[in-house]
């Protein structure tokens, strides 16, 4: 008889993020099979009879590529296998999760979606910063920053314009491309912009600037990949709004 695949979100990194559902499911699979990003703490909930697959995925770095990972899932799923497909952050938000499950659907495997907290939201949060407020922004957009240089079809000169809050997922190896991309097409350079590396985890660091500084800002902190980078009025709110302080959690 045929398996199941559970396309399951893990979560930004906080390990107390992760669903009801997600557990539920993580501690009936017979396979699982993960990503770079998914935490330590995750990982210890998978029953230790369960298969792990490591498929590590960074950046043009991939442990295995797509299309194997794709053949992957619908192999074990034939085969019988209870099987989670564990993915950082939401597994439908830059997660490749979509190319997943159409592999599945083509193939006739039955899968399940588990949405998961994404780092686009929750490493805001956690640094304090709301993503829409009602006197600063009324709405967000949500980018991939790694594809800046070749143009395929995020739209800079018009978020550039924008007066909502953005939010730029794997954008660290572009950063002073897209910032001066964003200027250049009219963003105000003094616009507040915050880099939060490793959010929701006790490694979280954030750096803050403004747009025309953030490049130089980051590189002196040291701060890398991963990491959201959030552009607009509402990271001043941070300054009254910081809640999250690994350091303090650390010492408690
Ligand atoms: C391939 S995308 C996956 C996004 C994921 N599906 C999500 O919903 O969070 C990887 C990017 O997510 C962001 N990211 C994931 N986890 C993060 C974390 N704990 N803190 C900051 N950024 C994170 C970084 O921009 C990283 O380059």
């Amino acid at each position: 008889m045929t398996g199941i695949v559970y396309l399951i979100g893990a979560g930004p990194g906080d390990p107390g993020l992760l669903t009801l559902k997600a557990k539920d499911y993580l501690e009936q699979s017979d396979v699982v099979i993960y990503d770079r990003l998914v935490s330590d703490e995750i990982l210890a909930m998978i029953p230790r009879y369960a298969e792990r697959i490591f498929v590590g995925k960074e950046a043009n770095n991939h442990a295995l590529p797509q299309a194997e990972i794709d053949a992957l899932l619908v192999e074990k799923a034939a085969r019988g296998h209870t099987v989670s497909r564990l993915k950082g952050g939401d597994p439908f938000v830059f997660g490749r999760g979509g190319e997943e499950a159409e592999a599945l659907a083509l193939m006739g495997i039955p899968f399940e979606i588990v949405p998961g907290i994404s780092s686009a939201i929750a490493a805001p949060a956690y640094a304090g910063i709301p993503l829409t407020h009602r006197t600063l922004a009324s709405g967000v957009h949500v980018v991939t920053g790694h594809e800046c240089l070749h143009s395929s079809g995020t739209p800079w000169e018009v978020l550039a314009l924008s007066s909502q809050t953005l939010v730029i997922l794997m954008g660290m190896g572009h950063l002073r491309e897209i910032s001066e991309k964003l200027i250049a097409n009219g963003r105000n350079a003094d616009t507040p912009v915050a880099v939060i590396q490793w959010g929701t985890t006790l490694r979280q660091e954030v750096a803050v600037g403004k747009l025309g500084e953030i490049a130089r800002v980051v590189e002196e902190a040291r701060l890398q990949s991963p990491a959201v980078i959030v552009v607009g009025n509402v990271v001043r709110l941070r300054n009254a709004l910081c809640w999250f302080e690994p350091d303090k959690v650390l010492a408690r």
